[in-house]
C-alpha cells in the first residue's frame, strides 16, 4: 500500500528517524574497551527518567514481561503472599505470573474501567497484622483499559499502615509518557519496556530497582538466572553486560533518552496529556461514544479504550481500519475483546498523525454501520487542541 502504515497500537510505538538512524550501527565488541561509553551513558539516562538518585536502573534483554518476572524472583521466598489489584489484562497477566511462580496472591477485583483503590490496598495491609504480604505490585497504566492509577496514594497507604512490603509498580506504559517518581513514591521495583514511551522496537526491558529491593535480592530464595539482579547489577556497574546484549537497541536508546531530555520530561508528560485530551474529545464529543475508562481521574494519558455499541464487533472495525485503510488501532483484550478498540497516543506522535488515526477509526466505524456523525471526532479533537496552547515539544 501506499503511504505509511498508521500505527496506533499502545506499543509498539513510532520509532522518530533520529533513533532509527541511530540504531544503524556496525555490530562492536561488547566488551571492549570502548562499549562502556554506550552503556554507561544509557544507564545514567535511565537514572534520571525513572528519578532515582540511589535506585539501580538495569536492561535485561526481554520484553516487559521479563522484568515483572525478575522483580518476583529476585526479591520474593518461595510460597510468599503479594497483594494486587487485577483490572484489566496487564494487571491480570502478572497476577498469572504470580501463581504460576508458585506466590500467593491476595486479589483486589476491581471493575475493568477502574483501577486501583488505595483504600481497599490500605485496608488489606492494615489486616495483615503478622506482615505476611511481601510485596504490593500495581500496574501504573493498564493498557487494555485506557487506566491510570495514582501510585503515590498506593505508597501512602503503605506508609500509612506501617507495613514494611516491597512496592512493584507496571510502568510499562506510563514510563517516560506519564509522570513516575521512583524515589518520591518509594517504588522499590519499576518494570517497564522500550517499544513505548521510549519509543524504540521491542527488546529491552528496562527495570529500576531500590537499595532496599537489592538487599532482598540478597537473601531472597526464589531460583532465578537469567534475570538475576546481583549478576546483573555487578556486571552493569562497570558497563558491561553478563551476557551479550543488543547493541543497536542500545545506541536507540541513548538517543530516545537524549530526546526526552531536550524536550524535557516535563514537556514530554504534558504534550502526552494535551494529545489525549484531544482523543478523549473525538471520542467523548464528537462520536458520543463512551471510554472504558469510567471517570476522568482514571484517564490514561497514552492510551484511549473506546467501548462500542451493543452488537458492534470491535474485531471486525479493526480489522477493517487495518486492511482498509493501513491503521492499526490496539484490539480488546480478554473480557473485553470485541467490545472495545484503543488508540495508542504515545510516543513520537504530534497533532496531525493522531488526527489520521481518528480519522480512521471513524471511517471504519461508518463502513460498519456505527451511527457516528462523519467528521466529528476530527472537529472534536481539532477544536480541542486549537483551543490550548501547544506544548514546547509540538509547537516549532
Ligand atoms: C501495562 C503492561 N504491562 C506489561 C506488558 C507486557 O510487556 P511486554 O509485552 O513488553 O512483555 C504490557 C504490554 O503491552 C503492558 O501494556
Amino acid at each position: 500500500m501506499a503511504g505509511r502504515n498508521f500505527l496506533f497500537v499502545p506499543g509498539p510505538s513510532n520509532v522518530p528517524d533520529r533513533v532509527l538512524r541511530a540504531m544503524t550501527v556496525a555490530m562492536e565488541d561488547h566488551r571492549s574497551a570502548r562499549f562502556p561509553e554506550l552503556s554507561l551513558a544509557c544507564l545514567k539516562g535511565l537514572q534520571r527518567l525513572f528519578r532515582t538518585e540511589n535506585g539501580t536502573p538495569m536492561i535485561f534483554p526481554s520484553s516487559g514481561t521479563g522484568c515483572w518476572e525478575a522483580a518476583l524472583t529476585n526479591c520474593l521466598n518461595p510460597g510468599d503472599r503479594v497483594l494486587a489489584a487485577r483490572f484489566g489484562q496487564f494487571s491480570h497477566l502478572w497476577i498469572d505470573m504470580c501463581q504460576r511462580l508458585g506466590f500467593e496472591v491476595e486479589l483486589l477485583e476491581e471493575e475493568w474501567g477502574t483501577g486501583a483503590s488505595p483504600e481497599r490496598y490500605r485496608a488489606a495491609l492494615a489486616a495483615d497484622k503478622g506482615h505476611s504480604i511481601k510485596a504490593v505490585l500495581v500496574c501504573q497504566n493498564e493498557t487494555a483499559t485506557g487506566v491510570t492509577s495514582d501510585v503515590a496514594a498506593i505508597r501512602a497507604a503503605i506508609d500509612e499502615t506501617r507495613h514494611p512490603a516491597l512496592l512493584f509498580v507496571d510502568s510499562v506504559s506510563a514510563l517516560a509518557s506519564i509522570d513516575f517518581r521512583m524515589d518520591e513514591w518509594g517504588v522499590d521495583v519499576c518494570v517497564s519496556g522500550s517499544q513505548k514511551g521510549l519509543m524504540l522496537p521491542a527488546g529491552l526491558g528496562i527495570t529500576c530497582v531500590s537499595v532496599r529491593a537489592l538487599d532482598a535480592a540478597k537473601s531472597a530464595r526464589s531460583r532465578r538466572c537469567y534475570f538475576d539482579y546481583a549478576d546483573m547489577a555487578q556486571a552493569l556497574r562497570t558497563g558491561y553486560f553478563p551476557y551479550t546484549p543488543s547493541i543497536p537497541l542500545l545506541h536507540g536508546l541513548r538517543e530516545s533518552l537524549t530526546m526526552l531530555f531536550e524536550e524535557g520530561l516535563e514537556q514530554v508528560f504534558t504534550r502526552h496529556h494535551y494529545l489525549a485530551a484531544g482523543a478523549r474529545a473525538a471520542v467523548q464529543d464528537g462520536w458520543r461514544l463512551k471510554l472504558c475508562a469510567r471517570a476522568p481521574h482514571w484517564h490514561s494519558d497514552t492510551v484511549s479504550a473506546v467501548m462500542l455499541p451493543e452488537g458492534v464487533d470491535g474485531a471486525k472495525i479493526i480489522a477493517h481500519a487495518f486492511r482498509r485503510y493501513n491503521l492499526a488501532l490496539g484490539a480488546g483484550l480478554s473480557k473485553v475483546a470485541g467490545k472495545l478498540f484503543r488508540i495508542g497516543h504515545l510516543g513520537d506522535l504530534n497533532e496531525l498523525m493522531l488526527l489520521g488515526a481518528i480519522a480512521g477509526a471513524e471511517m471504519a466505524m461508518l463502513d460498519a454501520g456505527v451511527k457516528v456523525e462523519p467528521g466529528s471526532g476530527v472537529a472534536a479533537a481539532g477544536s480541542y487542541w486549537r483551543a490550548h496552547a501547544a506544548p514546547a515539544g509540538l509547537a516549532g
